[in-house]
């Protein structure tokens, strides 16, 4: 899809990379010519799935939880130590569970909000402050949800994406001058290993809804990645990787 070793020279870190779309977007980015970087919390789901991507190329591993700042500034100083220059963020970790929004308990609201907005946040900031603002250049892509009408049923994921939505237009503006651009990629229902936290019969029955009458595919997600990462003029955006299914269909009956 794109010219072979466009990424050459490029470093690049996918959070949850170890797995699912994370895997598939750090395997293309390989693929291209990049080195890379996969976190996420378990070392031994990053180890097995590193083992497998040194087939493609280059890629390191760090273990850490993006909620905890000071294990995300230990890595943006072990890049700093390992590759000096770091040219991609693709903040991809993040994780939810269907609930109705009355039966949400504190603990679970804020688990959520914690990892997907808040932990976003530690890793933009972060990264920016060590690499992309010194540097003059640098880019970050958020993979948030089709959040697009809301998203009844989990309520809690949908508040932190719009969070993180609305945050890449205020962080593009404020780092457009210095060269760093920043967007949002929001993936409809995909065929990746997210989907096992869901009842199977579930997730059965909404390809249906779909304007598309089909799921996404991890390497349809990961596309849409490497094709903004490299689109030099865009900033500000997401980008829906969904089928259509922001605009028709619902996806689940809300009772
Ligand atoms: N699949 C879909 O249909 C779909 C649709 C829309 C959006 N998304 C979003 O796309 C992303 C990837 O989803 P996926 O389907 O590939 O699911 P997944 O395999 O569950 O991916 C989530 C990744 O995030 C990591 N992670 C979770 N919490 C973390 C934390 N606190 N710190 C560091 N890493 C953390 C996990 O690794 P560890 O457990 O090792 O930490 C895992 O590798 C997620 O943000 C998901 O919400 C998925």
């Amino acid at each position: 899809m794109f010219q072979a070793g466009i990424f050459k020279g490029k470093t690049a870190l996918v959070t949850g990379g170890g797995s699912g779309i994370g895997y598939e977007i750090a395997r293309q980015l390989l693929q291209y010519g990049a080195e890379l970087y996969i976190s996420s919390r378990k070392p031994e789901r990053l180890e097995v799935a590193a083992e497998k991507l040194r087939e493609y190329g280059p890629c390191h591993t760090f273990p850490l939880d993006i909620r905890e700042v000071e294990q995300v500034e230990a890595l943006a100083a072990h890049i700093k130590a390992e590759s000096g220059e770091l040219h991609l963020l693709v903040n991809n970790a993040g994780g939810q569970f269907p609930s109705p929004a009355e039966d949400i308990s504190p603990k679970g609201w804020q688990a959520v909000i914690n990892t997907n907005l808040n932990g976003t946040w530690y890793m933009a900031q972060t990264m920016a402050k060590h690499f992309f603002l010194p540097q003059q250049s640098g880019c970050i892509i958020n993979i948030i949800v089709d959040h697009y009408r809301g998203m009844p049923g989990m309520a809690h994921t949908a508040a932190a994406r719009a969070g993180v939505d609305n945050l890449t237009k205020s962080l593009a503006v404020e780092w457009a001058n210095r060269k760093v651009r920043i967007n949002s990629v929001a993936p409809g229902i995909i065929q990746s290993s997210g989907l096992e936290h869901y009842p199977p019969e579930l997730v059965a029955q909404v390809a249906k809804t779909i304007p598309m009458k089909r799921l996404g595919t991890t390497a349809e997600v990961a596309e849409a990645v490497l094709f903004m990462a490299l689109s030099e003029y865009i900033t500000g955006e997401t980008l829906y990787i969904d089928g259509g299914s922001r605009l028709w269909g619902d996806v689940w009956e809300i009772a």
